[in-house]
């Protein structure tokens, strides 16, 4: 059981599906965040997810994001706690040539990076790839439905699934990622219906974003619910709270504090031994 402060473990995400416990999944990209994130003490899983490519480093989609980059914040996010179970995504290219050069790469996130699991993108065609990073004791999450790495195949982020080919389609992909031996399975933008059949289904937790509440957990990019995501949101990316605007309140005030001479104080200053001495004896130091 993830009881708070007791690390969560592999066992536990399947537990918590057994009794029918929700699991919650947050990404996070930093030590800070990492901290703020598990030190609620709710949240069972992190990702470092590939996302950090659009939402921390500017890019227009996962595809440029490299394995370096995914290594950096990931130790930072290992740093930052200790408690959640940590899941690191394999980015484009990492896992996309031979099963061996794969298995290195999934190697360096656990060796240098301290995760406990790699996430990779894809349904049936992952199958070996899935089954021998299992058998190298390396955990594996799934993804299927809406595969952000496969944008350029896809035409776009659209939600899969709705047509009877696409459904059953998806119905192969996510009975292949549990037959390879994966531990959960994400299903990103899949119609609420599918995504319930599956979690039905399958016997591993399913993990659901964009998929409806009949999922085993959830996940959503945390600058999504903190509200620190530009432009468009998808519709089930629910903002929590509105930290931008926080921000911009802050540093607005911090700068008409700096202009208007507010800013340090006497008391946020040093004072030299001198002045400390008769400021202590109640003088007044011009
Ligand atoms: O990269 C990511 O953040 C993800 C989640 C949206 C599931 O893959």
């Amino acid at each position: 059981m993830s009881t708070p402060g007791r690390p969560v473990r592999i066992p536990d995400i399947q537990e918590k599906k057994t009794r029918g416990e929700k699991i919650t999944m947050l990404t996070a990209y930093d030590a800070w965040m990492a901290r703020v994130l598990a030190g609620s003490g709710t949240v069972d899983v992190l990702l470092v997810g590939d996302s950090l490519g659009m939402v921390e480093l500017g890019y227009d989609s996962t595809l440029p994001v490299t394995i370096d980059e995914m290594l950096h914040h990931a130790r930072a996010v290992r740093r930052g706690t200790k408690r959640a179970l940590l899941v690191a995504d394999m980015p484009f290219g990492s896992y996309h040539s031979d099963t061996a050069e794969s298995l290195r790469n999934a190697v360096r996130f656990v060796k240098e990076a301290g995760a406990e699991a790699v996430k990779v993108e894809g349904g049936e065609r992952r199958l070996e790839l899935i089954a021998r990073l299992t058998e190298a004791e390396i955990p594996v999450m799934g993804h299927v439905g809406l595969t952000p790495q496969s944008v350029n195949a896809l035409g776009g982020y659209r939600v899969q699934g709705k047509t009877v080919d696409s459904a059953e389609q998806l119905l192969r992909d996510a009975r292949a990622v549990e037959a390879a031996g994966a531990f959960a399975v994400v299903l990103e933008a899949v119609p609420r219906e599918l995504a319930a059949q599956i979690t039905r289904e399958l016997r591993i937790p399913t993990i659901g974003i964009g998929a409806g509440p009949d999922c085993d957990g959830q996940i959503l990019v945390v600058h999504d619910l903190l509200g620190l995501t530009f432009g468009q949101t998808p519709k089930f990316a629910r903002k929590y709270a509105n930290v931008g605007k926080i921000i911009s309140n802050a540093v607005r005030e911090y700068s008409a504090d700096v202009r208007g001479g507010n800013f340090p104080s006497d008391n946020e200053s040093y004072h030299s031994g001198a002045a400390e001495r008769k400021d202590k004896l109640g003088i007044s130091i011009c």
